[in-house]
C-alpha cells in the first residue's frame, strides 16, 4: 500500500464515522506568532480544543504537513524527519447523548482506541497489520491526575477478543512518556495550554531483522529492549492524546470539554504496513534513497545516516521553500538556510555533486498529496540552488583561510594519499579548526581534511560538558549563589537596569553581571562617563522602587509575546520558544532565570559604589546592597 493510499484509507475511514476532513493548514503558521512552523495537526485547532465551537462540527479528521525543528540533531536513524504528515482525527467534547456514538457529537477513549485499532488491523477497511505485533501504553499518573484505567481496561478487552494474551503488551509510564502536550510534560507547560494523558500504539519489528546491530552506532541501546527503547526494534505509530485538561496558576483544571487528539505519523504506518524497520528503506522514501545512491555511487547500508540527512533536510527544504520561505538568518529562513547547508555538507560527503535529480525525485514522490510542489518546482529549485551557490562561495573562500590557518596551527600536518585528495590532520588541530571557524566535522570532512573521529568526538563531548556549565552559571544571571543577600542583589538590578535606561536612554542594555554577598558586578554598554548626578537619579528611582514594596513574580511566555511586552535582557537564543519574564511591579519586566525576592522591600538599601569605563562602550557600576 503506498503512503498516498494509506493517506486515504484513514480518511474515509473516519469519514464514514461521522467525521469531516478539515484542511492542511499551511506549514508557516499565518496567524500564530508564538511558533515557527506547524509542528501537529491539533496546533490550528487549539482555540477549538479549548472551547469554541468549530465551524465543522465535533469530529474532525485531516492529513496535515508537519516539521519539527526540535528533531533536527535526531535526523539520522530509523525513524526521525523533520518534516512528516500527521494523520490526525479529533473529537471536540461530549457525545450528543451519553453513549451515543451513532449521531454525530463527541466521543471519548472507548471509541477513539477501538477505532485506531480497527483501522490498523482491519484488512478490507484498515491496513491489515497483525495484531500480535502491536504493543500499547497508558498513562501511570502524576500529582493528582489519575492513571488511566479505563484505556487499560479498552486495550485488555480488544486484545483478548483477538485472542491475544495482553500481559505483556500493555505498559504504564508517567508524564515523560504518556503525557502529552506542545511543550511538553507538565512542568515546562505555559499557563493557559491544553495537555492531557496519552496512550501510544507500537509496532514490533522482531529482533531478527537485526536492528540492534545497524543502529546501535547512532543511539544507545537500553537493556532490556522494551517498547520505550530506541534501538529500533518498536516503532511509535500513533498516539491517542485525551486532551481534558488546561494548566492554571492554581495547577491543573479540566477543560469544558474532554477532547480526543489523535496523531500518526503516516511515514511510519507505511513502514508498518510494509514491516520496514527503516522509513527511509519504505516505497515512499526508497526512490529517494536511489537517487541519492546513483548520484554519489556509495551504497546505502555504509552510509546510512548521511544519506538520510540528505533526504530529510531537502525534503524539509522542499516543503518550507513552497511556502514562499526564502533562506535568511532569521526564523524560518534561517532553518531553511541550516537545512540546506547541513544537507549540503552531507551530501558533499558523500561526494555527490548535483542535487537536482535527488529535488527531481523527492517532489516525484509527493506530487499525489501534493501538487502544489510540481507547479512550484521550478521557484523551489532555483531557491535551493542559489543558497548551494552561495554556500559554495562561502565554503571556499572558508577553506583558504583555514588552509592558511593550520598550517598556522600545526606543524603535524602532513599530506595524505594524494589520489585521494584529502588532508590527514590530528584531531587536535582538526578541535581547533572547529572551534576557532564555527564550523562542523562534517564541513571539515567535505573541505577533504581527515583526522580521528572518535578522538575528536571525545574533545568536542568534553568542550560541550564545559560551555553546558558555563551557560548554566549565565542562566543564573552571573549570581554566586542564591543566599538571602544575594538574590536581594539581584533583584536589586533589575530595578537598576530599567532606571539607567529611564536616566541615559534605551540604548542602554546589560552586557554582564556577577553578584555575590558582598557586591553587585553590573557591566552595560554605553558610550561616556554617567555623570555624578546621573547616578544619583538612578540610585533614587531604585530607592522609590523599593520603598513601593513592588511584588515580583514571573511568567513563562512565548518569546514573541515577551517581545511585544517589551521586555529587556540578554536573550540570544533563537530556539527557546518559551521564555521566562520577571516582572518588578509593573516597573521593569526582564528575561530573567531567577531567583528574586518576593516583595522589593525585602531589600533594606541600595547604594552606588562606583562606576568606571572596563573598554569602548562598556561601563561598569558597583552597588552594595543590604
Ligand atoms: N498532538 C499529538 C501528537 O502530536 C497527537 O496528535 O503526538
Amino acid at each position: 500500500m503506498t503512503a498516498s493510499e494509506i493517506l486515504n484509507r484513514y480518511i474515509q475511514f473516519f469519514e464514514k464515522r461521522g467525521h469531516v476532513r478539515i484542511e492542511n493548514s499551511s506549514l508557516v503558521p499565518l496567524n500564530d506568532p508564538t511558533t515557527l512552523f506547524t509542528s501537529s495537526g491539533m496546533q490550528p485547532l487549539v482555540p477549538f480544543l479549548l472551547g469554541e465551537q468549530h465551524p465543522q462540527g465535533l469530529r474532525l479528521v485531516n492529513a496535515q504537513n508537519c516539521f519539527r525543528a526540535q528533531d533536527i540533531d535526531e535526523i539520522g536513524d530509523n525513524r526521525h524527519t523533520t518534516f512528516f504528515r500527521m494523520l490526525g482525527n479529533w473529537s471536540l467534547g461530549d457525545p450528543a447523548s451519553p453513549g451515543d456514538t451513532a449521531s454525530l457529537g463527541g466521543y471519548f477513549k472507548k471509541e477513539q482506541i477501538s477505532w485506531f485499532f480497527e483501522f490498523l488491523t482491519s484488512k478490507t477497511e484498515g491496513l491489515g497489520l497483525d495484531p500480535s505485533k502491536l504493543y500499547v501504553t497508558v498513562f501511570s499518573g502524576f500529582d493528582g491526575i489519575e492513571e488511566d484505567k479505563e484505556s487499560l481496561e479498552i486495550w485488555k478487552n480488544l486484545f483478548e477478543e483477538k485472542g491475544i494474551n495482553s500481559e505483556n503488551r500493555i505498559f504504564k509510564y508517567g508524564v515523560e512518556k504518556n503525557w502529552w502536550s506542545r511543550s511538553g510534560t507538565p512542568d515546562k507547560m505555559p499557563i493557559g495550554e491544553p495537555g492531557g494523558p496519552d496512550s501510544e500504539v507500537f509496532y514490533d519489528f522482531g529482533e531478527d531483522l537485526g536492528s540492534h546491530e545497524i543502529y546501535e552506532k547512532t543511539v544507545e541501546r537500553v537493556e532490556p529492549c522494551h517498547v520505550n527503547c530506541d534501538c529500533g526494534r518498536y516503532m511509535e505509530i500513533g498516539n491517542s492524546v485525551f486532551m481534558q485538561y488546561i494548566k492554571r496558576d492554581s495547577g491543573f483544571e479540566k477543560l469544558p470539554k474532554q477532547n480526543v487528539d489523535f496523531g500518526g505519523g503516516l511515514e511510519r504506518l507505511v513502514a508498518a504496513t510494509e514491516n520496514k524497520q527503516d522509513v527511509f528503506e519504505t516505497s515512499l522514501f526508497y526512490p529517494i534513497i536511489e537517487s541519492i545512491v546513483s548520484n554519489t555511487k556509495k551504497e546505502y547500508k555504509n552510509n546510512a545516516r548521511e544519506m538520510r540527512i540528505v533526504l530529510d533536510h531537502f525534503l524539509g527544504s522542499i516543503f518550507i521553500s513552497s511556502n514562499n520561505v526564502k533562506p535568511s538568518n532569521k526564523e524560518q529562513g534561517y532553518l531553511l538556510r541550516r537545512l540546506i547547508r547541513r544537507g549540503l555538507d552531507n551530501f558533499y560527503l558523500l561526494s555527490g555533486s548535483d542535487i537536482s535529480p535527488i529535488l527531481e525525485t523527492i517532489v516525484n514522490q509527493y506530487k499525489e498529496t501534493d501538487p502544489i510542489l510540481v507547479e512550484k518546482f521550478e521557484e523551489i529549485k532555483n531557491t535551493i540552488l542559489e543558497e548551494e551557490s552561495t554556500y559554495q562561495k562561502a565554503l571556499s573562500g572558508g577553506k583558504k583561510m583555514i588552509e592558511r590557518e593550520i598550517a598556522k596551527i600545526s606543524d603535524e600536518v602532513t599530506v595524505g594519499d594524494e589520489l585521494m585528495g584529502v588532508t590527514q590532520i590530528s584531531a587536535d588541530v582538526a578541535f581547533k579548526a572547529i572551534t576557532s571557524f564555527g564550523l562542523g566535522p562534517t564541513q571539515l570532512k567535505s573541505l577533504g581534511y581527515i583526522f580521528d573521529d572518535q578522538e575528536l568526538a571525545q574533545k568536542i563531548k568534553e568542550h560541550q560538558e564545559l560551555s553546558r556549565k558555563g551557560a548554566a552559571q549565565k542562566f543564573a544571571g552571573g549570581l554566586a549563589d542564591h543566599s538571602e543577600l544575594t538574590v536581594k542583589g539581584h533583584t536589586a538590578t533589575h530595578l537598576m537596569h530599567q532606571a539607567l535606561r529611564d536616566v541615559l536612554g534605551n540604548s542602554v542594555h546589560q552586557t554582564g553581571s556577577n553578584i555575590t554577598e558582598e557586591r553587585v558586578r553590573f557591566d552595560f554598554a554605553f558610550d561616556r562617563k554617567v555623570t555624578d548626578e546621573e547616578i544619583q537619579k538612578v540610585t533614587d528611582i531604585v530607592n522609590s522602587k523599593i520603598k513601593n514594596d513592588l511584588p515580583v513574580h514571573f511568567e513563562i511566555m512565548p518569546l514573541q509575546k515577551a517581545r511585544d511586552l517589551g521586555a529587556i535582557g540578554l536573550f540570544n537564543d533563537k530556539y527557546a520558544e518559551e521564555v521566562k519574564i520577571y516582572f518588578v511591579g509593573d516597573y521593569s519586566v526582564e528575561f530573567c532565570g531567577g531567583p528574586h525576592v518576593e516583595k522589593t522591600s525585602h531589600i533594606k538599601s541600595f547604594a552606588i559604589l562606583k562606576e568606571e569605563g572596563v573598554a569602548r562602550g562598556v561601563r561598569r557600576i558597583y552597588v552594595k546592597v543590604t
